[in-house]
């Protein structure tokens, strides 16, 4: 999910690889059927037209929006009970690591499955099984929410397999209910702090395309994050940002803990940016109709044009993430097999991942894979390439891929 700040907006009824990126409210949404219906042709916004001169990009950039609709309840096919076996049944932390695994990926997008209100079905088990599995190909994992006590699974599942880990936390706050999803959330979040303390929180992250969700909401002609329109719902967003400030301080943690925001690569207000220690962007190249040959450095050089770029010139300098990048390896559907240039498959997936990768961490880029699993209810949702981004299947077992073999910083 990318745009181009000065690119004009166009629908195209495509959906998004956000679909990770639901987190929370969804059934608390007061967003009345006909915004929804609305919402659902918008996923995609797209940003036309970033050309870089002297680079091989011509580039497309997109904008990609998935909306929060009701998640269907997934039909708990849950993940990969005994694919990760334990020396000791009874102690997660004995896990038989898998030789074909590295820790190549600087970070990794994650929701435990099941995490959808109203819908909660996810079990400390199942996530256990995915801690293990990330902690062999990363240290760093991002959350888009906390609904459904997932902050708290998650650290216990850290705590009982022992792994070196670091969680950026997630809020998923919505604009237009008063505050409800975003304090919910904050008040998981405050009892998971004190239930686990800081060793394993590098962050929190308010708002997951926040400022995305809010212009499109506004039915906003304009895609500008900083248009008089856009600056209404940033300054509901930067009260959510301090309000959580606040509520770390109020808590005397041991650490003082990183707070910062992620959006759509086009999508940053610039206060929201100067209210925050770091932004995560998300960045696709399938979505910005990139080839696969040119999609990895595409990736690179819109991230450090537009998102870097932009926190440079504030006062504080956030430091920016990609939130998401990858590559589907299908589509259910053959309208949606090729994004023009290049397919959704196997062999692409694989080659975005050779040519990513560990070029970005030499090149110092902190990001976060998107993502680790396939989503069955993605797929029944929203069809096209929507479940089909996962590194491992959705019974987590390994695609037929070769993950990078080199060390992430
Ligand atoms: C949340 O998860 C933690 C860790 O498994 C558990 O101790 C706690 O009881 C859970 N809380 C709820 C409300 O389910
Ligand atoms: C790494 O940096 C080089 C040189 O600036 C650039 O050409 C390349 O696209 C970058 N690759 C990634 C994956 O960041
Ligand atoms: C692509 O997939 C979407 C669902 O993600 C679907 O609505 C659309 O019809 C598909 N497009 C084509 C051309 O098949
Ligand atoms: C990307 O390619 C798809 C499929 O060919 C097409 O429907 C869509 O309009 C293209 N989008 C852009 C921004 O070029």
């Amino acid at each position: 999910m990318v745009g181009n700040p000065s690119g004009s907006a166009v629908d195209i009824s495509k959906h998004s690889s956000e679909g990770s990126s639901y987190g929370s409210a969804e059934g608390a949404s007061p967003w009345s059927k006909e915004q929804q219906a609305k919402r659902r042709k918008k996923w995609l916004i797209v940003g036309l037209a970033l050309t870089l001169i002297g680079l091989t990009i011509a580039g497309a950039v997109t904008g990609v929006l998935l909306t929060r609709n009701n998640a269907v309840p997934s039909s708990s096919t849950s993940s990969g009970a005994n694919v990760v076996k334990q020396s000791n049944p009874k102690d997660p932390s004995t896990f038989i690591k898998n030789p074909n695994l590295h820790q190549a990926f600087y970070g990794i997008a994650y929701t435990p499955e099941n995490s959808q209100l109203p819908n909660c079905g996810n079990a400390l088990g199942d996530v256990i099984t995915d801690i293990q599995l990330l902690s062999q190909l990363t240290r760093r994992i991002r959350l888009y929410g906390a609904d459904c006590n997932q902050t708290a699974l998650v650290l216990e599942a850290i705590r009982q397999t022992k792994v070196d880990m670091q969680v950026w936390l997630g809020n998923y706050p919505i604009a237009t209910d008063n505050g409800a999803a975003y304090e919910r959330q904050r008040d998981i979040i405050r009892d998971a702090l004190s239930t686990y303390g800081t060793d394993h929180i590098s962050g929190i992250t308010v708002g997951n395309e926040f400022m995305l969700n809010y212009l499109l909401g506004q039915g906003a002609t304009t895609t500008d994050p900083n248009s008089p329109v856009a600056e209404r719902g940033a300054d509901i967003l930067i009260a959510n940002i301090q309000d959580t400030r606040t509520m770390l301080d109020s808590m005397h943690l041991p650490k003082t803990l990183a707070v910062g925001t992620s959006d759509a690569g086009s999508y940053f207000n610039n206060r929201v940016l100067e209210a925050v220690d770091y932004g995560m962007a998300n960045v696709h190249p399938w979505f910005a109709n990139v080839s696969i040959e040119s999609s990895a450095q595409w990736t690179n050089s819109f991230f450090q044009a537009v998102d870097v770029a932009q926190a440079d010139a504030l006062a504080n300098r956030p430091q920016m993430y990609i939130a998401e990048t990858g590559w589907p390896s299908k589509s259910s559907d053959a309208g949606n097999a090729s994004n023009g240039p290049s397919t959704a498959s196997v062999a692409n997936l694989q080659e975005f991942l050779d040519t990513f990768v560990c070029q970005a961490n030499t090149n110092g880029t902190a990001y976060f894979y998107f993502e680790l699993f396939d989503e069955p209810w993605k797929d029944r949702q929203f069809g096209g390439v929507e479940g089909w981004w996962g590194l491992f299947n959705s019974d987590r077992t390994l695609k037929d891929i070769r993950i990078p073999n080199c060390q992430a910083p």
